[in-house]
């Protein structure tokens, strides 16, 4: 927003986050985040505060928290939505707009509409879902591929729409895409996106499964699919499966959001959709057991990656972790590998092994698996590396290696779906 060149204050309940953020230091790994945070920092543009008072006399409020999995049920905790909105009420003034960014259960907005309204009848509020992706997320922000707005009465007209149109005015101009609806729909928008892309996934890795059974090459087989413009190529990487943040939760909250509703059924299919998912992780752990003669005792094994996707240090449900903790379990050695994530890993799998350094990781590896397809590990040289491993054996879980130069370089390769 800075960028864009409005005076913005960012609030937070974290201190440190504050103190790191004022000294345009991010508290996770985005690329390009740190660079532009001292960009507007410099001109005095953004400043940051744990004192939510300080939203007074600003007419936009945004409320950008998180709604993560509520502890041993799938619906989302609306927990910090609920607190932000409710904190904002003694300072917004007459005809403030309140945004609301975060990913919230269809009915939340008419909700927070209803609560601020009781006091301030001329403010509104806006829900203007956020689609951007980890690792792009600079990019995604300035230049953003639509705009959905969902107002109170789902009108063009509506006043909000103009004073929205304005702090977006710089994409807007720039041919970016808006849609105007109403709040359900706006709501319904990112659950159904992200429910696609998820379903995309979990598609291609349900023919990777055929494909394996049958002996054909799932990534020839989403190429070929993938040249009808209908379908797309982009999201039809057969591998280990998603993680995250984001997809996971997200599917899981709709589900239980459409339980609520009376229309659990239309969403069943959901539920297929996270087990093929899940079935990923061990049958990654049952190939690794087949490349090691069926057993993973005392098996000297090396992850690459361990975030839930590359140019990101998240590890929230990461599947290389849960695959690395899976095959520690088995009795293997694990050592894993991240060029972001390691200290986020080592948080939340104290018991796996981490190695900074790529080649000394790999050093006398009876077994390495790709797990998440950072560019430097994309660059391994087969021939080069084959030299630092005990025993040649790569188990590529997001199919980015070219099996014959691997094959040809003496390892002995598995992808999943392919032969
Ligand atoms: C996802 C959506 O893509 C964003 O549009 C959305 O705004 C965001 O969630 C959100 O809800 O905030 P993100 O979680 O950053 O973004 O990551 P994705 O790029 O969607 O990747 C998710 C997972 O799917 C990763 O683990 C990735 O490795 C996996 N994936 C992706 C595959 O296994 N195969 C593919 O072909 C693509």
């Amino acid at each position: 927003m800075a960028k864009l060149g409005h005076e913005v204050v960012g609030i937070d309940v974290d201190p440190r986050k504050i103190e790191n953020l004022s000294t345009s230091r991010a508290p996770f790994y985005e690329p390009g985040l740190e660079h532009l945070l001292e960009e507007v920092l410099q001109t005095g543009r953004l400043r940051f505060t744990t004192d939510i008072s300080e939203a007074k006399g600003n007419s936009v409020h945004f409320i950008c928290v998180g709604t993560p999995q509520k502890k041993g049920e799938n619906a989302a905790d609306l927990t910090y939505v609920d607190a932000v909105a409710t904190g904002l009420l003694p300072f917004l003034s007459p005809g403030d707009l309140v945004v609301g960014k975060s990913t919230v259960p269809v009915g939340t907005a008419s909700r927070l509409a209803h609560l601020i309204n009781l006091e301030h009848p001329s403010a509104h509020l806006i829900w203007n879902p956020e689609f951007l992706r980890e690792g792009h997320a600079v990019a995604d922000t300035l230049r953003p591929d639509r705009f959905v707005y969902g107002v109170s009465d789902g009108s063009e007209d509506n006043p909000a729409v103009a004073v929205l149109d304005d702090v977006y005015a710089v994409p807007l101009q720039a041919g970016t895409p808006r849609l105007v609806t109403d709040h359900a729909t706006a709501e319904l928008v990112k659950a159904a996106a992200n429910s696609f892309l998820a379903t995309k996934i979990s598609f291609i890795n349900a023919m990777a499964e055929v494909c394996e059974a049958s002996g054909a090459d799932v990534t020839g087989l989403a190429d070929a699919i993938g040249l009808d413009d209908r379908i797309g190529r982009k999201f039809l990487n057969a591998g280990i499966g998603f993680g995250g943040g984001c997809l996971p939760k997200d599917i899981r909250a709709f589900m239980a959001r459409a339980g609520e509703l009376g229309a659990d059924q239309a969403l069943t299919f959901l539920r297929e959709v996270d087990a093929i998912n899940m079935r990923r992780r061990s049958r990654v752990v049952e190939l690794a057991r087949n490349l090691c003669d069926d057993s993973l005792l005392g098996q000297q094994v090396t992850v690459l990656g361990a975030a839930f996707k590359p140019e990101s240090d998240d590890v929230r449900d990461s599947p290389a972790l849960s695959i690395a903790a899976q095959l520690q379990l088995h009795g293997a050695v694990v050592t894993v590998t991240d060029p972001k994530a390691l200290p986020n890993a080592a948080r939340r799998f104290p018991e796996l092994q981490y190695e900074e350094c790529t080649r000394k990781a790999l050093e006398g590896a009876d077994m390495v698996l790709l797990l998440t397809e950072w560019q430097e590990y994309c660059d391994l040289d087969p021939y080069e590396i084959a030299g630092l491993v005990g025993a040649p054996r790569m188990l590529d879980g997001r199919n980015v290696f070219d099996p014959n130069k691997w094959r040809a370089a003496g390892w002995t390769y598995r992808g999943l779906g392919r032969p």
